[in-house]
């Protein structure tokens, strides 16, 4: 390779770490997105907050380990011991960032405030998003690790206001795609992904990436902002040639 584009390969891995180093370091990723803090829609109203992995309370590990076994566990069956482990470990994580889902359990008391703000921490939590800015096949994604709601605030469509909320923070960090993992027993979520929101099985998915010994218990989903992403992460598999 000639010492040009050898140069020019090294840019822009140095830009694209860099993007994600900036995008990493963000403290309140939702701060553009104010009219996004609050969702009040099928009997639900709650507020979101932002949060680190390495920030959280001891409280609120357990929480998310309690709503990940209670969500999870089913999808998971006998491999979750492992996988609840793998997750804990995930969770506390300096590159982990958080969306929290609080409820707004002061209702009109909190609307009509003046120190609204003061009793936000009161209102219980009631779900979650895990996310990080990170590189898949040399491409700055942003990926969901976790979207978890308790089961009482499902079906109400704020997963999918949350879902919304992720593509701004990942288009306005500059990521080439959202990335996921979904577990192929969880059929209300690969509906929710592919049909809902249009989500497609990544090439770089097992299922994809080798359909001769394909075992794997999983998809990996994504949706892509821009060509090069599009043509690393949902690559089209070539017709076989015709002798
Ligand atoms: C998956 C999840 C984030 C979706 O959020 P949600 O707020 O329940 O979904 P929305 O209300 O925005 O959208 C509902 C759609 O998602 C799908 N869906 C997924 N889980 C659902 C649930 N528990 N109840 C109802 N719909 C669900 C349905 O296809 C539904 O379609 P419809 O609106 O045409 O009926 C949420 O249900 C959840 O936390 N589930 C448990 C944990 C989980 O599976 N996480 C994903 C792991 S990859």
């Amino acid at each position: 390779m000639d010492l040009k584009k050898r140069r020019k390969i090294l840019e822009k891995k140095k830009t694209i770490h860099d993007l994600i180093k900036r995008a990493s370091s963000i403290v309140d990723p939702l701060s553009p997105f104010d009219s996004f803090r609050r969702y009040r829609k099928n009997d639900l109203s709650v507020y979101l907050e932002s949060g680190r992995g390495d920030r959280l309370s001891s409280s609120m590990k357990q929480y998310i380990r309690k709503l990940l076994k209670m969500n999870m566990e089913v999808f998971y069956g006998s491999d979750w011991p492992i996988q609840a482990k793998a997750k804990r470990q995930e969770m506390s994580s300096a590159d982990a960032h958080y969306i929290f889902v609080r409820e707004l359990s002061y209702g009109k008391a909190y609307e009509t405030s003046t120190r609204g703000i003061s009793i936000k921490g009161c209102n219980q939590i009631a779900g979650f998003v895990h996310y990080r800015f990170t590189l898949e096949e040399e491409i700055p994604v942003l990926y969901v690790y976790e979207i978890q709601l308790e089961s009482r605030i499902q079906g109400k469509g704020l997963g999918e206001f949350l879902m919304q909320l992720i593509e701004l923070i990942a288009s306005k960090n500059r990521m080439g795609a959202i990335v996921l993992t979904v577990q192929t027993s969880n059929a209300l979520a690969m509906t929710f992904y592919m049909s809902k929101l249009g989500y497609r099985i990544s090439s770089i998915s097992p299922s994809k990436a080798n359909l001769l010994t394909f075992s794997a218990k999983y998809e990996i989903l994504c949706k892509t902002f821009d060509s090069e992403a599009k043509s690393v992460l949902e690559k089209i598999d070539e017709e076989p040639t015709k002798d």
